[in-house]
């Protein structure tokens, strides 16, 4: 199945470490970070793991859940548990799908057969308390991902879903940000913006929000 930005994330139900997940019910109104991996006792996936659970804070300064997936079973997947934290030096505090019959794999396009017949990918999705896709990015195997650029995207799509705005390229939380093209009439841009902007081109313009 093709998902892309603007769809309804395909809801499921699967178990997982913390009992089963009907993924829509569990999501509630929360915003929702799932995100693949390719198996079990791997390393990549157990410092991406230990790095997830670090970070419970600030998924939650943010209204985020995070449900990790990986094709092995629940069994397995506590046994692994235990070796995150040990090696890790944390606890991890988030649920992670089992996924033996590839049902989600399937669902959400994580196994990519040309780069490996029977385990997933590196997918990661953002969703929505509305459901809706917001991110998709696909690393390959080898390549452990940076959950700051996670943190730093859900901060863009929160900011920009409650003002007209978008974030330059490298932007972090309080940089300048840059107002939409959409908005060309001064009395409109002079009430959304009375802190002023930058308007380095007529397309180019930079406020401060803070
Ligand atoms: C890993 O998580 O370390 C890994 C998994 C599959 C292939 C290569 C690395």
């Amino acid at each position: 199945m093709t998902i892309r930005l603007g769809d309804t994330a395909p809801d499921f139900e699967q178990d997982s470490t913390e009992g089963r997940i009907h993924f829509h019910q569990w999501l509630g109104n929360s915003w929702g970070v799932l995100f693949s991996h390719p198996a079990d006792f791997t390393p990549v996936c157990t410092t991406e793991l230990g790095l997830t659970a670090k970070l419970k804070a600030e998924f939650e300064l943010r209204n985020v859940k995070v449900l990790a997936l990986s094709v092995d079973s629940v069994d397995k997947h506590h046994q692994w548990i235990d070796d995150i934290n040990d090696t890790q030096n944390t606890t991890v505090n988030f649920p992670i799908l089992a996924d033996p019959d590839r049902k989600v794999s399937e669902l959400y396009d994580m196994i990519h057969p040309n780069a490996n017949a029977t385990l997933t990918v590196r997918s990661l999705f953002i969703i929505d308390p509305q459901k809706k896709v917001r991110l998709i990015i696909t690393y390959p195997a080898s390549t452990g991902r940076n959950f700051n650029e996670i943190l730093r995207v859900i901060d863009s799509l929160q900011l920009t879903d409650n003002e007209k705005v978008a974030t330059p390229g490298n932007w972090q939380a309080g940089d300048r940000v840059v107002i939409v093209p959409s908005i060309q009439d001064e009395a409109e841009l002079a009430a959304r913006f009375p802190q002023g902007y930058d308007a380095v081109r007529p397309y180019l313009r930079f406020t401060d929000l803070h």
